[in-house]
């Protein structure tokens, strides 16, 4: 199986960015875990992240037919990018929305997402543990789609 995990902007600042909310782990130490992860159950997992919302979209577009699922932190294009929405449904990808923080309990304008209905489902407010679950939920997905 062959996972994409895409980041939005500013995750490419894990580590120095707001630690409390988003704990110290940089975006290279979380995909090496994942990495890991991924190795033990025969994953192939691939990593992405961009600032910009045009080449997430392409990213997007372009995982359909080489990835079996995509897990996607879109960070703050969650909660403005139709753009994304429409990639995601255009393409026909499956793919599961993650967030390191609890959106729900944070400021309102966090509670929507854009990308929610185009994805499987949602994970968010395990810290770096939500890229991990994000992966056994493709595990799992695939698993029970058989
Ligand atoms: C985030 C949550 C978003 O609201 C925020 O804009 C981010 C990170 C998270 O992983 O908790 O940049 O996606």
């Amino acid at each position: 199986m062959k996972v994409l995990f895409l980041n939005g902007p500013n995750l490419n600042l894990l580590g120095q960015r707001e630690p409390e909310i988003y704990g110290s782990l940089t975006l290279t130490d979380i995909e090496d875990m994942v990495r890991e992860h991924a190795n033990r159950h025969n994953v192939e997992a691939t990593f992405f992240q961009s600032n910009h919302e045009g080449e997430l979209v392409t990213q997007v577009q372009q995982s359909a037919g080489s990835y079996d699922y995509v897990v996607i932190n879109a960070a703050a294009y969650t909660h403005t990018s139709i753009a994304l929405k429409d990639a995601i449904t255009g393409a026909g990808v499956k793919a599961v929305e993650i967030h390191l923080s609890n959106v729900h309990a944070r400021e309102s304008y966090r509670e929507n997402s854009m990308i929610a209905k185009a994805c499987i489902g949602c994970i968010n407010g395990f810290g770096a543990s939500s890229y991990i679950l994000g992966l056994e939920a493709c595990i799992l997905h695939q698993k029970s789609d058989r």
